[in-house]
């Protein structure tokens, strides 16, 4: 885990689709106390654990505007944790260019699909200590940061493709479910990993 992490931290439960709590717009914080740092922490383990790349507030229940993301490779001890980037009411101030990637998501299972964003992206917020914090991204850092944010707006990445790839995927999380069994893998999907 990462070398900072104190003895508190959980690991939280994920919310998977279609949990309707997941199409709920996210409030901003107004008081970064000490409930809110607990939740940036228990983001990013859970984050790590799972493994992802990123995880936002709602995606364990939580109705507030907190991004975590690490786009970093393991080190040589197999951990991750340098490039963690934790935004309290994340704002995208600016954007361009484009770049289409194959996303996935913690709360999506079994599914990856190809989105366009924004190549690189200019975010303000805040930080743990309630400073004001900018930050410039490009690539996947972009991408991973866009996805999340879009998560605080009640939107997953499956809301960016054509209403036939979501509706198959619709029809096969249902279908799964009305079975009592585990959402299949996607025959299709060769590129999951
Ligand atoms: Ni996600």
């Amino acid at each position: 885990m990462v070398s900072n992490a104190s003895e508190t931290m959980a690991i939280r439960k994920i919310l998977t689709f279609p949990d309707p709590f997941l199409k709920e717009e996210a409030d901003d914080v107004q008081n970064i106390d000490g409930r809110i740092v607990q939740a940036m922490d228990d983001m990013a383990q859970t984050m790590y654990a799972a493994p992802g790349v990123g995880l936002a507030a709602p995606q364990i229940g939580l109705r507030e505007r907190i991004v975590v993301v690490d786009v970093g490779e393991e080190d040589e001890n197999g951990e991750r944790g340098k490039e963690l980037v934790q935004i309290i009411n994340p704002v995208i101030v600016e954007d361009e260019g484009e770049i289409v990637w194959e996303e996935g998501c913690l709360s999506v299972i079994d599914f990856r699909a190809e989105v366009k964003r924004a190549n690189h992206i200019w975010v303000k917020g805040y930080d743990r200590d309630q400073k004001e914090v900018s930050l410039e991204a490009e690539g996947l850092l972009a991408v991973a940061l866009q996805h999340e944010i879009d998560h605080l707006d009640g939107t997953l990445f499956l809301d960016h493709l054509s209403r036939l790839k979501r509706d198959m995927y619709t029809r096969r999380v249902k279908k799964a479910l009305r079975e009592g069994r585990p959402i299949a893998r996607d025959e299709d999907d060769d590129e999951d990993s």
